[in-house]
């Protein structure tokens, strides 16, 4: 089945370039399980069946909680299918995001994940830097060093970088090459541009999250003159324009729901003009 926007490798790992955000699975606030758990399983599963490659979670999701429906949803897995996570930020009782990103509480998050998701090693693991304010100007050395120690133990095969600094990139490639920052960026919110396009010089993919405006929804006057005339959603409109910025793109959008799941397939394989494109680049100034 194809997709929209075809394929990218990661590493030596080929993906869909539509792929799934699987944090929004979890409770609310990412806390505790989902209100409907076999609607949660069948999202995954059909995310399977239309042909998707690329799933994105974290142990820190529920915790735990979207890990386990992964696991519950599709293992064993399809090979062809290589699920992505992330670690260095815990949870506490009140729903924050404790960052965790010494030696020992790394370790023992990868052990979280592979247990978690039921495996002996992880495709590709990103360290999440920064905070909920976005990346934070601090080094990587110790933490991403630690990753690439566990790289070299085999329990991990390839390595990323999560809400990162263009300084901190280029450390952790100091020290180990990575195959994707996965940061925030969308049509409203397009701090990483020029990164973007240093990154698809390089074949580093760029993982964007909050692809459709996460907990706050994408909402603008022109990106609605835009659906409206090409009688598409909004939603659809965002995808598409995310899969045209740049071939080094992935998307990641999450969803609770099977039908937007499908809406959004179909949706991002919208083919958007010179003047669509230059109408919808004025959000984002
Ligand atoms: N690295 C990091 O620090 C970090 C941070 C945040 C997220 N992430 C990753 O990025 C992924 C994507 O982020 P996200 O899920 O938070 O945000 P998102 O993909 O921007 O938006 C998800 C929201 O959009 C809604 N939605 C999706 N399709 C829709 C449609 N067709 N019509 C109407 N509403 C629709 C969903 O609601 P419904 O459930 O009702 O469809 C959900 O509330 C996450 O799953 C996670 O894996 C990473």
């Amino acid at each position: 089945m194809s997709l929209p926007g075809g394929t990218w490798t990661l590493g030596d790992l080929s993906v869909t370039r539509f792929g799934y955000g699987a944090m929004q699975l979890a409770g609310p606030w990412v806390m505790g399980p989902p209100a409907d758990r076999d609607g949660a399983l069948a999202v995954l599963k059909e995310a399977v069946a239309q042909g998707i490659t690329h799933i994105d979670t974290s142990d820190a999701y529920g915790p735990h909680v979207t890990n386990e429906l992964i696991r519950e949803a599709l293992h064993p897995y399809p090979e062809s299918l290589h699920v992505v996570t992330k670690v260095g930020a815990n949870r506490d009782e009140k729903g924050g995001w404790p960052p965790a990103r010494d030696p020992e509480s790394l370790r023992r998050s990868i052990e979280s994940n592979l247990r978690g998701l039921g495996l002996e090693t992880l495709d590709l693991v990103n360290l999440r830097l920064g905070n909920a304010q976005g990346p934070q100007p601090e080094s990587v050395a110790e933490a991403f060093g630690t990753l690439a120690d566990l790289q070299r133990e085999g329990l991990i095969r390839h390595l990323g970088v999560s809400n990162a600094t263009v300084d901190q990139i280029a450390e952790a490639q100091a020290i180990a090459p990575i195959v994707c920052v996965q940061n925030m960026y969308n049509l409203a919110f397009r701090h990483d541009d020029e990164l973007i396009d240093k990154l698809a010089a390089q074949g580093v993919a760029y993982v964007p999250f909050f692809p459709l405006g996460g907990f706050s929804p994408l909402q603008s006057e022109a990106l609605s003159a835009v659906a409206a005339r090409l009688g598409a959603t909004a939603m659809s409109v965002a995808l598409a324009w995310l899969l045209q910025r740049s071939p080094n793109i992935l998307l990641i959008p999450g969803t609770s729901s099977v039908a937007h799941l499908r809406e959004n397939i179909a949706g991002a394989g919208l083919s958007l003009s010179a003047d669509d494109l230059a109408e919808l680049d004025k959000i984002g100034d």
